[in-house]
């Protein structure tokens, strides 16, 4: 059988940002590699300003979940006292013996590996994958000193690929003052507002408990959609004048409990009366809702009744939905995650003009795709259907009615 080919990717990822993925994918193919595994540093002693080591975790799991080949692996977090790269390789030739080890690095930690702690012992036990920055400004230097390490027996292969002007600093910066940052992932760019992570006053002030909690509640795939839905929900707060932090805590804990067993679910709706709707306590693609609300008051400690009711509402809505409410349940439909198709484009275009309308599409859409499959519709979904036309027929009466009026009135 062939040797697996293992490519590194070491840092801080303070925080992971896109140069990084571009990086490893580049390095794939470059080096026929079969994955590449993300290792953040532990806490380094001369870095004070530098992230907590969790949060740089689950940002780094946020940012490579789309790709199979890119695996997050904590081995440096978990290790005691200074962290060596030495002791990486060592310990990875350990858990993985029959493979081979490509460290993947840019041109300018190329010319920092002679500082490297034993790097004559570094160098026989893993090859190197050199990525171009761009606008190097010393390329001279670089090619000696890569001449100079072949000489002691080091192994060195360029990747092909355009280099990327982003650095970690430069993206702190920007979330700082709240400018856009379109080579951070979303997901990593809301756990840093949530957080404030980087000095961001957009802070959540029980973000760090709620963080650990969900990490652990939810798989990836899940925190990664919540994130998104943080995003979007972000996004229509402002548009619609909406309590943003509100907002973002609705659509921060509405799936709280969506990867509960139902069992458990089941068990906290009954033992609380939180409802006593059969066809609710049957599917947890419903309960969850109502079980997420009660858990965000009792277990992640939320009293507004605004946020709670946006939580409770996110799967079928309700006659008389608040605004909030809407734009937590338009946020969880429109995520950034969620894979393109035509009514999602629609849906995406008409939540920036008119929450209103928007439910009405999303919801006309969401109801005619429940009964092509044949499966069954919560009455709730409808009576929700039913209200929003009457309300809208209502307003654009009035609305023609009251331009009628003031034709008249010339
Ligand atoms: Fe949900
Ligand atoms: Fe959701």
């Amino acid at each position: 059988m062939a040797k697996e080919r293992i490519g590194i990717m070491g840092g801080t990822f303070n925080p992971i940002h896109q140069g990084h993925v571009a990086m490893a994918q580049a390095a794939i193919h470059a080096a026929d590699l079969d994955r590449v595994l993300f290792i953040p540093d532990g806490q380094p002693p001369h870095k004070k300003d530098i992230a907590p080591a969790e949060d740089r975790w689950r940002m780094v799991c946020a940012a490579i979940s789309e790709d199979k080949r890119l695996e997050p692996c904590r081995i440096e977090l978990d290790r005691e006292g200074t962290t060596y790269t030495l002791d990486t390789l060592t310990q990875l030739g350990k858990l993985y013996p029959k493979a081979s080890f490509f460290y993947i690095i840019g041109e300018d930690t190329l010319l920092q590996l002679k500082n490297w702690h034993c790097i004559e012992k570094v160098l026989p036990l893993c090859s190197f994958l050199i990525c171009p920055r761009s606008g190097s400004a010393r390329p001279a230097e670089i090619d000696a000193e890569r001449r100079r390490l072949n000489a002691m027996g080091g192994r060195f292969l360029t990747v092909e690929m355009e280099g990327i002007d982003v650095s970690s600093t430069e993206l702190r910066t920007a979330l700082a003052r709240g400018a856009s940052t379109p080579l951070l992932h979303y997901a990593v760019r809301e756990y840093a507002l949530i957080r404030g992570l980087y000095g961001d006053a957009r802070a959540l002030p029980k973000a760090a408990d709620w963080m650990e909690k969900l990490f652990l509640a939810l798989t990836r795939k899940r925190f990664v959609h919540t994130l998104g839905v943080c995003c979007s929900a972000r996004h229509l707060a402002r548009r619609h004048g909406l309590d943003e932090t509100a907002t973002v805590t609705a659509a921060l804990l509405h799936d709280c409990t969506k990867c509960m067993p139902l069992k458990e679910m089941q068990r906290i709706a009954i033992e609380h009366r939180l409802t006593e709707d059969k066809s609710i306590l049957a599917s947890g693609a419903l309960l969850h809702a109502v079980t997420g609300s009660w858990v965000a008051e009792h277990e992640y400690g939320v009293r507004d009744r605004a946020i709670l009711e946006a939580i409770a509402t996110h799967t079928t809505g309700k006659p008389g939905m608040s605004r909030l409410d809407m734009a937590v349940y338009l946020a969880d439909k429109i995520e950034p995650g969620r894979p393109d198709y035509p009514l999602l484009t629609r849906v995406r275009r008409v939540a920036d003009a008119s929450l209103e309308q928007a439910m009405l599409l999303s919801l006309a859409g969401t109801i005619g795709y429940v009964r092509q499959d044949g499966k069954p519709l919560h009455p709730q979904t409808l009576h929700t259907l039913d209200w929003l036309q009457s309300m809208i027929e209502v307003h654009s009466g009035r609305t023609s009615a009251d331009h009628q009026n003031k034709k008249e009135d010339t």
